[in-house]
Order: C-alpha cells, then structure tokens, then sequence
C-alpha cells in the first residue's frame, strides 16, 4: 500500500444474488435486432417525426385495444391532457378521480384548469369503484377518470352505468394497464377516451418517453391529431402553417413508434409471464403479506405486485438490507401532496391507509421463479413476529 493511503474498511455490498425491483434487459434483449434494423430504416429516411412508422403503430395500438384511433403522443401526460382538452373539460367542471394515483393523473386535470374532486377507493382493491364515484357527483361533476392502478380493472359494467346515470363523461387513465381486460374487453376501450403512458418501465414501454391516446369517436381522434401538432388542420402539407386552434407540440417519435410496434406482438406473453409469477407469490407469501385483491372479472396486466403488510417501512428497510429492491406506489396520496390539498376534501380513510401499508414487490416478466421464492422467504423470516393487519381503523 502506498504511503498515506489509510486502509479502508471494506465496501458494504448487497448479497451476490440480490434482487432487483425491476429489470428491463431480457424485454430489451428481445427486440434489440429488430428495433436497430428499424432505427437504421428512420435514419436513412431523415424523417425523424411522424411518417409510416407512426401511423403503422397507431393502427396495431388501435386494434389491439379494440378502439377506431389511437393517437401516438409524447407521453401518457400529455396524453391525458389533451384528452381532457379534446372532450373540453375544463374551468369549473368538477372531475372525480381517486386520490391514489401517480400525481399525472391529477397534474392533467388541474393544467386543463378543472377542478380534481379526490375519491376514496376500496381497501382491498386499491380501486376507485362505482359506489365511491356515486357519492362523490355533484351538480359541477362533468367527468370521471378511472385510474387502472397497478393494472387492475374495477368492477367496469357498474363504472359505465354510473357514468351514463349521471351524464358524465368515462376517461381511462390506462398507463399502467397496457392489455388489462374487463370481461375480455381491453383497458382503454371503455371510455370516451383511453389514455396511455409508454414509459420505458410500463408493461408496453418504449425507449424513452411516448404515450398514446385511444378512442372511437372521430371528433375527438381529429381534435387530438391536430391539438398535438400545433393546431394544424392535418392531412395536407401545405396547410403546415395553418393553426386552426390552440395546439402544442407533443407527437410520438418515430423511432418509439419503431420500438413499440416491435414490442407490442410480445406484450400478451409478458403479461401472462407477469401473471404466473402474481399467482406464484400468491401462493408463497406469508400470511402477514397480504397482495392487493383483484376481480374475478378482471385479467390484470399486473404493472406493479403490491401487498399490503404490518410496519411496511421497516420491513422494506430490511428488504434492503437483504439486496431485495422494493418500491411503494405512492407514499403519498395526491389529496396530500402541498400543491394540490387545496383540492382536499378531508379524510379519505383507505387510500390513507393504504399509503402506510403498500409495498410493491419485484415483478417483471422474466423475473426468476427462484427470486420470487426468495423474497416471500425473506418476508416470512420478516414479518414472523408482526401481527397480522386487521383492517381496524388506526391499523
Ligand atoms: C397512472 C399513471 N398516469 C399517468 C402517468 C404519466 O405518464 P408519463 O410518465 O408517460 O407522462 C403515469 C406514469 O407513470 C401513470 O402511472
């Protein structure tokens, strides 16, 4: 050792098989060939935005959702506002949406400038569903957004007839529940409109940032056309500089279209991947790690394997401590985050609950069975001295 190098303990590292939260090599692996062949194809054109490969991959999403559009956009963010717009929601209509979900979801209906009205949702789904939606409407209510919160349908016919009662527009925000199916009827074919997030880490995600937005109504498929381009009036170019309302600028890259058409013909195996390994920990995790419960109606695209469990923040710490990564979705409920509590409506007792107690386990399609076992050991060895949750209040 060289002179005044002090001799340094060594460096803490996680177990040589730990485990990680989310792996998107194998699903990168997969396409990796075709998608370069693609990207060679879009860099020897020069059209890097729109062209072929978008409208090819608006017509395969399209299809796949059971939808007559689908509208490629920058990112599911975006998707959601210019659905929001495209339906012309906006200053002083009331839009009931639950207040567990990704802050998106919210930061859409409130940059339309309407007014999000915070749900509660049920305990063991983590879901919004009819009856929750039914004792929120009020006289402003205009609209409702189903959030397919970790890729789980609520009970859709009911969410539908309560929609249709009460004159309210059905938006889904469907960025976690790429294939997810009501009664064989896919995520996003429901609504008004359906839209979708195609993050890198979402079931269906491209290689950087896209979203989409399905429906089967022309107007509203020809309002979002144009409002992500500017405004511009579409199908002609020499209309380029013709700006027919206000627009902005929020189109899918060609080259994502490239990687999201080369993907989406392995999507339906990766979610059966991702529902085996569901029924796997199901079947392994200790009575004190309780999953989410799903309907039986419902195929869920399982985005996210979240449980419930007692001194959720120690036991992930321990988790950690193992090399097992872990993650919580969301540890704070919108209605609670600073900028948007002047929208809270008080209590909402089970999303409250459950942000102490979720803890979404690893889960991706090409997870090894032996990491799954090894985390519902490591929870069991965890939580042997934890009493069991027992859904009373201040559990
Ligand atoms: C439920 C939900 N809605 C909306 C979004 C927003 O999508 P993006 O990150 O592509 O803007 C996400 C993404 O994480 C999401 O999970």
């Amino acid at each position: 050792m060289s002179a005044g190098v002090a001799a340094m303990a060594p460096v803490p590292v996680p177990p040589f098989d730990s485990v990680p939260f989310l792996d998107l090599g194998t699903t990168t692996a997969v396409v990796a060939t075709e998608v370069r062949v693609g990207w060679e194809k879009v860099i020897a054109s020069n059209r890097f935005v729109g062209g072929e490969q978008v409208k090819a991959f608006e017509d395969e999403w399209a299809d796949y959702c059971g939808t007559e559009y689908a509208m490629g956009v920058g990112n599911g963010t975006d998707a959601l506002v210019l659905a929001l717009r495209a339906l012309e929601l906006g200053a002083g209509d009331e839009i009931i949406v639950p207040a567990n979900t990704f802050v998106a979801t919210i930061e859409a209906i409130v940059l339309v400038g309407a007014i999000p009205r915070f749900v509660d949702v049920d305990l063991h789904t983590g879901l919004m569903g009819a009856a929750e939606v039914e004792a929120a409407v009020s006289d402003r209510t205009r609209a409702i957004v189903a959030v397919h919160l970790f890729g789980q349908l609520t009970d859709m016919d009911a969410l539908g007839r309560c929609a249709t009662q009460h004159g309210l527009v059905l938006i889904e925000d469907a960025a976690q529940a790429h294939g997810a199916t009501w009664r064989g009827i896919r995520a996003g074919g429901f609504g008004a409109v359906g839209c979708f997030s195609f993050y890198p880490g979402k079931n269906l995600g491209a290689f950087g940032d896209a979203g989409a937005v399905v429906t089967s109504d022309e107007g509203i498929a020809e309002r979002i056309r144009s409002m992500r381009d500017h405004g511009r009036p579409g199908g002609s170019e020499d209309r380029h500089y013709d700006h027919v309302r206000i627009g902005t600028n929020s189109r899918l890259d060609t080259v994502q279209a490239v990687t999201l058409s080369a993907k989406l013909p392995h999507l339906d195996q990766w979610n059966e991947d991702r529902r085996r390994l569901v029924r796997l920990y199901a079947a392994a995790l200790p009575p004190t790690v309780v999953p989410l419960g799903q309907l039986e109606e419902c195929a869920g695209a399982h985005h996210l394997m979240v449980v419930r469990v007692p001194q959720r923040d120690r036991v992930r710490a321990e988790l950690a401590a193992l090399g097992i990564g872990s993650g919580i979705h969301y540890p704070t409920p919108c209605h609670q985050l600073e900028p948007y509590q002047q929208w809270s409506p008080g209590v909402l007792p089970n999303v409250e609950r459950l942000a102490g107690q979720i803890l979404s386990l690893p889960l991706y399609p090409s997870l090894p069975d032996a990491d799954v076992m090894r985390v519902c050991e490591a929870l069991g060895h965890i939580t042997a001295d934890l009493e069991s949750l027992d859904d009373q209040p201040g559990d």
